[in-house]
């Protein structure tokens, strides 16, 4: 299939990129590259030998993005492009609900008006809010404490009322809970900009002395060790979730969780990290970050009956790999 990416030059869209060429698909990168850089696409050639087109366009321009699907013809489209960073949500709500939700609905609408009926979306566990773990996708959402996770739950809503309205519109909703790692090569991986407010990238950093030492938040929550508990999940298996999500698309909104279905402590992770690469993490002990949850895990069975897909890497693979990139990059 030709298939259009948004965010592909991003953390989980060139894993994402690279999965497609992989099972055969050809590729289209578009990327305002406001939190990523073009060299992952060189990068991504690298790795697959192939050149991937790109434009350098914002999805929420409707008449720059028309371009783009004036010189394809698609038969599909993930849409990763979008702003993540909570804590900035809080601080910027209104450039997180126009970039967040006008970029949905632009692409919706154009790929519609093309007849581009397969629409992969990136959703995210953080919709659930404080529901009881494991999460499951027939749970009601909960508010979620920021606007980021509420953007979300609303692209949600847009995209599956466009499905329920177009009987030809198939729509994946795929929610993914706590994506680490990187591509085993180490060419391609997450590099935030600035201090990171993700656990394994500031663990990475603290690990190469970056940072000098992790706190982490809390250890008086109702945990298997007091810290906060996650489904991390390799981003090279996230991807190959995407490529399972485009080979099942049916008509109608389909929502799945991405995850492995294991919780890990913080802590655990830690540990983990440091037998891994046999290297010494420094952490001390802080309040609670607010708007944290306790516990956070997929039930991921829904994925594996009707994906046909289940993630296959370990958390040791994981920090092995987090670690293999963030030693490799040079920023
Ligand atoms: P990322 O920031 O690395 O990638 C997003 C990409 O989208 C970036 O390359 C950015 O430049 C681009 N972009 C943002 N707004 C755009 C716009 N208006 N037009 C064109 N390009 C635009 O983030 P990621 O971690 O790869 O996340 C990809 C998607 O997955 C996002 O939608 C994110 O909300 C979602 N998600 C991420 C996580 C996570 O923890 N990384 C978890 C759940 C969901
Ligand atoms: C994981 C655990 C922290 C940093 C966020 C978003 C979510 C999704 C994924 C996009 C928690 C603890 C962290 C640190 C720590 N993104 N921690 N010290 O909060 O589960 O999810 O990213 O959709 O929407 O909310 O991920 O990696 O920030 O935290 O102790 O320096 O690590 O308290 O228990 P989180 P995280």
């Amino acid at each position: 299939m030709h298939i259009l990416v948004t965010g592909g030059a991003g953390y989980i869209g060139s894993h994402t990129v690279v999965s497609l060429i992989e099972e055969g698909h050809s590729v289209v990168v578009v990327d305002n590259l406001s939190n990523s850089q073009l060299s992952a696409l060189d990068s991504v050639k690298k790795i697959t030998g192939k050149d991937i087109p790109f434009y350098h366009v914002d999805v929420t321009v409707e008449s720059e993005l028309e371009k783009v699907f004036q010189a394809h013809s698609f038969d599909g489209l993930i849409h990763f492009a979008g702003l993540k960073a909570v804590g900035e949500s809080v601080e910027k709500p209104l450039a997180y609900y126009y970039n967040n939700l006008v970029s949905t609905m632009v692409l919706a609408k154009l790929a519609q008006a093309y007849g581009v009926n397969r629409f992969v979306f990136s959703s995210s566990a953080t919709v659930y809010g404080d529901n009881q773990v494991p999460f499951h996708e027939g749970l009601d959402l909960l508010p979620t404490t920021n606007p980021y996770g509420e953007t979300k739950a609303m692209s949600e809503r847009i995209l599956s009322d466009a499905a329920k309205a177009n009987p030809n519109f198939a729509v994946s909703i795929l929610r993914y809970f706590n994506p680490v790692g990187a591509h085993e090569s180490g060419l391609i991986g997450e590099s935030p900009n600035g201090i990171p407010n993700n656990l394994m990238p500031f663990v990475t950093q603290v690990a190469k002395g970056k940072l000098k030492q992790l706190r982490v938040f809390g250890n008086d929550y109702d945990t298997v060790d007091g810290t906060g508990v996650r489904d991390y999940i390799h981003v090279v298996d996230l991807a190959e979730g995407h490529v399972a999500a485009l080979n099942h698309l049916t008509e109608g909104a389909h929502i799945f969780n991405l995850g492995t279905g294991k919780g890990t402590s913080v802590l655990e992770l830690v540990e983990a990290f440091e037998k891994a690469n046999e290297i010494e993490v420094p952490y001390e002990i802080v309040d609670r970050r607010p708007g944290d949850i306790a516990s956070c895990y997929a039930e991921a069975s829904k994925a594996k009956k009707e994906l046909g897909w289940t993630a296959k890497k370990g958390i040791v693979e994981m920090c092995r790999d987090s670690w293999k990139f963030e030693k490799n990059f040079q920023g």
